[in-house]
């Protein structure tokens, strides 16, 4: 298990569900990794651990200063960045149009907006010249909802659709010195939170979901784990293994583009 020995890669939202899980595979694959995350206990948890391989550094992806200051901690302690990974988000519970005011729906998207596309735009800003110099790769976590809908409310689908355009765009800007690529996983146990504008922010995706309502809905009919998520983000980060692969998507969302989401609640009750 060596397919990134050398290589140094940043996670946002690397403490928790399948950032870390990422960052345990690139670590036994020989990386060392740097992440951004906003939840102090978890960054003590990743440095007490990992006191060589990882350095963690707290703060918000919303901040252009807290993801510079992340590729700078990065570029100080292992000398250079090969692979910057945009993962933290947060869902929004299926929260509906006709279900919420609007004033609510004008805070949800801001926050939602806010975190999962703003802050992939602003940690690929802040990774970009440590990338065009070691010709390395951007991988964004997307999901099932940036191709379909049903996997959560407008404020959640369109915010993962967005994050195809970002790579897309970016693909297209930063060839031929960096590849940018997606994996979009489906329904996995993991603390994804809420938004808190909504009221949402101690709810966890599993409060609302089950593990046998996911299998139900994906054609492989089973429940991932965040584990089951990581060989292609390993796939894409290798120079070796990925020399071709740019604006591309992996749907890691076992066989849901088959058959899209079916029988889950979400259309008007009429
Ligand atoms: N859980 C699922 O069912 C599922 C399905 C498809 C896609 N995804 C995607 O997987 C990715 C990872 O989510 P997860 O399920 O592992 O959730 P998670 O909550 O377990 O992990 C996300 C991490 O990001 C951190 N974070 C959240 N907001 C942040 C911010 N503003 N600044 C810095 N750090 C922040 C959290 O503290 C947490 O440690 C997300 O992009 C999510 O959309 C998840």
């Amino acid at each position: 298990m060596s397919r990134l020995a050398g290589q140094v890669a940043l996670i946002t939202g690397g403490g928790s569900g399948l950032g870390l899980a990422i960052l345990r595979r690139f670590v036994a694959e020989g990386a060392r990794v740097g992440v951004l995350e906003r939840d102090a206990g978890r960054v003590a948890m990743l440095n007490a651990q990992y006191p060589d391989a990882v350095l963690a550094v707290e703060g918000d992806v919303r901040s252009f200063a807290d993801n510079a200051r992340a590729v700078e901690a990065v570029l100080a302690r292992f000398g250079r960045l090969d692979c910057f990974i945009g993962n933290a988000a947060i869902w929004d519970h299926g929260a509906t149009l006709v279900g919420r005011s609007g004033e609510e729906l004008e805070r949800g998207f801001d926050e939602l907006f806010a975190i999962n596309v703003k802050g992939y735009l602003l940690g690929a800003k802040a990774a970009a010249q440590a990338l065009i110099e070691s010709e390395g790769s951007i991988i964004f976590t997307l999901s099932n909802s940036a191709f379909y809908p049903g996997g959560g409310g407008p404020l959640y689908t369109a915010s993962k659709h967005a994050g195809v355009g970002l790579v897309r765009q970016l693909a297209y800007e930063l060839a031929p010195r960096v590849r940018v690529n997606a994996v979009a996983p489906s329904g996995m146990a993991s603390d994804l939170r809420g938004a808190a504008s909504l009221g949402q922010q101690d709810q966890r995706i599993m409060d609302t979901r089950s593990p046998e309502a996911i299998s139900a809905i994906l054609p492989l009919q089973f429940f991932p784990d965040p584990e089951d998520f990581v060989g292609p983000y390993v796939m894409l980060a290798s120079r070796a293994d990925n020399r071709t692969l740019s604006g591309v998507f992996i749907n890691a969302d076992c066989g849901l583009g088959i058959r899209g989401i079916r029988h889950v609640a979400g259309g008007l009750d009429l």
